[in-house]
């Protein structure tokens, strides 16, 4: 693939730059954004163990001091304690204002560094190098950051965009196959919120030929990321969107307490079951609840998943996109065509029954 930039003109204007085997040379693609001669790498063990040394050699060799955070790898890892240990090792490394920390791997990593990196000495430039799939098409643009709380996902957070997120598509052949599923349940998230052309990529294609487009369907996935991050930055309406299958799929995770179904799959349940309800009541467009299924069983995000939907309205109620006594849900009424409405909560309980 040739290299591809987009640039999102946000708060902070940055460039996502997009190819393949970048991660070997990044500092060249580093240094057009951040001028830092001292350098934070936060990973996780497992990306560590592929690419740890990969992005400290490419920063050593050009002169930088660099310093590396290892954490174990999952949702647990999102945690406050973890933060600590990020802020701790800042301050051991005399991390400055002027330094830069490198946020490189998956969602977690993403957003726990750079929450650190949003709110250490108020502030400090970082960078996105994320490695699985559902990072590089969502999590590692707009600039959202945070980590998680006992009483739910991303509760504590803040938006600071970063100074460059490097994409690279050769690091997902090191990606086990479950992360790889797990991203495209937010591929087909965006090809149903927004693009048709999309959805008809993805329904022609299945688990094992997707890869031979790969590159244009992440290409097509930021694109959009960008143009919603560019009208709504900060989540007040176009960007609620991106939560479609999200409230109801996240309800899901909590009923089976985030462990034995990953965030792809709740959120292929999620759409399923909103587009069901909405096709029932002549919201949605007749027969693309169907498409949607296939689709979805094309890439393993089928299984049946069915905790009754009155065990998960009490969580949807408090998910913490609800605004007040109102949630806003979101609705595809075509594929590649999608709203959002607000509910009062016996609206949406009178909704979902
Ligand atoms: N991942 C959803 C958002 O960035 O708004």
């Amino acid at each position: 693939m040739v290299l591809k930039k987009i640039t999102v003109k946000a708060s902070d204007e940055y460039d996502i730059i997009i190819g393949k085997d970048l991660i070997h040379d990044c500092y060249e693609y580093i240094k057009t954004a951040v001028k830092s001669d001292c350098f934070a790498v936060i990973t996780d063990d497992n990306v560590d163990e592929f690419y740890g040394n990969t992005v400290v050699s490419s920063l050593k060799n050009n002169g930088k001091t660099v310093c590396k955070l290892v954490f174990p790898h999952g949702e647990a890892s999102k945690s406050t304690l973890t933060l600590n240990s990020i802020y701790e090792f800042l301050c051991e490394n005399n991390i400055t204002r002027t330094d830069c920390i490198i946020a490189l791997g998956g969602g977690v990593t993403g957003d726990i560094a750079g929450f650190a990196a949003a709110t250490y000495l108020r502030g400090i430039d970082y960078v996105q190098i994320p490695t699985s799939l559902l990072a590089q098409v969502d999590s590692s643009v707009g600039g959202k950051t945070a980590v998680d709380l006992p009483g739910g996902k991303n509760l504590v957070g803040a938006f600071k965009q970063p100074k460059l997120v490097l994409c690279d598509t050769g690091v997902l052949k090191t990606l086990p196959r479950d992360y790889f599923v797990d991203g495209m349940g937010e591929v087909i998230k965006y090809g149903m919120i927004k693009s048709a052309e999309l959805f008809e990529i993805l329904e022609n294609h299945d688990i094992e030929s997707i890869h031979s487009v790969l590159d244009e369907v992440i290409l097509k996935c930021i694109s959009i990321k960008r143009d919603i991050v560019e009208e709504d930055e900060f989540d007040k309406g176009e960007r609620m969107l991106l939560n479609f299958g999200h409230t109801i799929g996240h309800s899901i995770e909590k009923y089976y307490n985030f462990s034995g179904i990953s965030h792809g799959m709740a959120v292929a349940s999620g759409m399923k079951i909103i587009t069901r309800n909405t096709e029932d009541k002549n919201i949605t467009k007749k027969g693309v609840y169907n498409k949607l299924v296939l689709c979805l069983a094309k890439y393993y995000l089928n299984e049946i998943i069915n905790p009754p939907v009155s065990e998960l309205i009490p969580a949807c109620l408090n998910d913490k996109k609800r605004e007040g006594g109102f949630i806003n849900i979101i609705i595809c009424e075509d594929i590649g065509k999608s709203f959002y409405k607000k509910l009062s909560f016996d609206e949406f309980t009178g909704f979902m029954n």
